[in-house]
């Protein structure tokens, strides 16, 4: 493999490479494996055992600070490779963030294309990948996230674990690895009974690593049964946020959030209503993550297509007006998060009857000011939630118009995005965002990386957790 892989180096490491292999008389392919191992744990012979993988993580994991588990998932070339794509998507309900390592049989089961496109990252392949090596990508792949995922885990994969091999990138990143991993086992019944996979499983349970499944049941294999089949998506999905996310850290325990989110419909008549393109996932997903931090969450939307979170109570209303009958109703609140497209105007008089064409012509609509609901929240003297939090969407002049929104509405932060239809945002997956808070040294501005939604959502909580006066112990402002 490192003879095929050896050829894309630039000349000068190959031949400087070859050159070391020569003196210390070993193969090519050794010397990669020695200056791996060496690069990871030291000069060969002082390697000390593995510390049990909770001991393993000593430079801070990427969600240390922002609650955003960041996963490398490697899949292994089996069968089961084929359900890995919907792992992707289950982590990602479970709001992590997920890189894929396809080794080389597995590209014979799934594609780089479907892997990319369902974790919407970078999928990997090589270990001497022109563009990620020459920055030590495995190390990368290995060291910048919270957790490893292997699934499905071949026979072949757990034996070169098992023995430290480190010969193509999925076994040189869980080789260089010091985050915990997962392992998702999935083979014939026989492989997994065989005395040498038992070795193997029983050594790397000794290293510290975690095993769920295989389960019992059909193999793929016609006519085969037993234990060996991968287990289900939502099962790995379930066992890699145990292993990442401890039995539950509650900080918004005992805080009541609320959130707005969607649109509103300002009806014309009947039939007809004036509306806009907000999807309300930004705000659902904020709703999500407060629950997630135990806080009890009342989310009042406007009309969307998405489904209640769980553990959060909706209370879904049409109008602005109505938005705010229900904001009013639910005070009093710790945070106020208003992520609601609340339409500005509203026509002045809702026809009882259909608007019909008429020989006069076209009907002009008179429309008037609806209530500006967080300027309203914002500016209570009694009942004002401790933080209260504004959305600002913008097409032009982002900062500008955040930071005079900050000051107009009253509210203490402001989440800015720029919506103008290049960004995507509307409607989509993805947001950037600079986060506006007022302090006692002016406006403070946060600029954040392009995240999910999802990721936004956490990291919102995150920082409204580390806020003195809703941090567990710290004082009511
Ligand atoms: O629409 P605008 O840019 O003014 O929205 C800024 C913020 O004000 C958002 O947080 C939005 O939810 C809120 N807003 C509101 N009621 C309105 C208009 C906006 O709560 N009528």
């Amino acid at each position: 493999m490192a003879n095929l892989t050896i050829r894309k180096l630039e000349d000068a490491v190959r031949d400087q490479l070859r050159l070391r292999a020569a003196q210390n008389g070993r193969s090519v392919e050794d010397e990669v494996r020695v200056i791996l191992r060496e690069t990871i744990q030291g000069p060969i012979g002082s390697v000390p055992p593995p510390a049990p993988f909770s001991q393993r993580a000593s430079d801070p994991a990427p969600g240390a600070s922002t609650g955003i588990i960041h996963v490398t998932l490697i899949i292994g070339g089996g069968i089961a490779a084929y359900k890995a794509l919907d792992l992707i998507r289950r982590l990602k309900e479970r709001r992590m963030r997920v890189r894929c390592v396809l080794t080389r049989a597995a590209q014979q089961f799934v594609t780089q294309l479907a892997a990319s496109a369902l974790s919407g990252e970078r999928c990997y392949t090589d270990l001497f990948d022109a563009e990620s090596e020459f920055d030590a990508g495995h190390i990368r792949l290995a060291r910048d996230c919270d957790l490893i995922v292997v699934a499905p885990a071949t026979g072949d994969l757990m034996a070169k674990m098992a023995h430290g091999h480190a010969d193509d990138l999925a076994s040189a990143i869980l080789l260089a690895a010091n985050r915990p991993i997962l392992l998702a086992p999935a083979m014939n019944p026989l492989m997994w009974t065989n005395p040498a996979t038992r070795r193997n499983a029983a050594q790397l349970q000794r290293d510290g690593i975690r095993v769920v499944g295989p389960n019992a049941g059909e193999m793929a294999e016609a006519g085969e049964a037993g234990l060996g089949r991968m287990s289900e998506p939502v099962e790995i999905a379930d066992a890699a946020e145990r292993l990442i996310r401890p039995p539950r850290a509650r900080p918004l325990a005992g805080k009541r959030v609320l959130v707005t989110a969607g649109p509103t419909h300002e009806p014309i008549d009947p039939v007809r209503y004036i509306a806009n393109r907000s999807s309300g996932k930004q705000g659902y997903a904020i709703a999500e993550a407060a629950a997630d931090a135990g806080a009890e969450v009342l989310l009042i939307s406007g009309p969307v297509d998405l489904k209640s979170p769980a553990n959060v109570t909706l209370i879904a209303v049409e109008s602005a007006r109505e938005m705010l009958h229900r904001v009013e109703a639910a005070l009093p609140v710790d945070v106020g998060i208003f992520a609601a497209a609340v339409a500005d105007w509203r026509v002045a008089s809702e026809g009882d009857q259909k608007l019909k064409k008429t020989s006069v012509g076209i009907p002009t609509l008179h429309l008037v000011e609806n209530p500006d609901i967080l300027a309203t929240i914002a500016h209570r003297t009694e009942q004002r939630p401790r933080l209260v939090i504004g959305f600002a969407a913008e097409t032009e002049n982002l900062l500008d118009n955040a930071r005079s929104k900050l000051a107009r509405k009253g509210c203490d932060w402001i989440v800015a995005n720029d919506v103008s239809p290049a960004s995507g945002v509307m409607g989509g997956d993805r947001n950037t965002i600079h986060l506006l808070s007022r302090g006692e040294n002016g406006v403070a501005i946060e600029s954040w990386p392009i995240m999910s939604k999802e990721e936004v959502a956490t990291a919102l909580i995150a920082r409204i957790v580390s806020e003195q006066a809703f941090s567990p112990g710290g004082s009511p402002a």
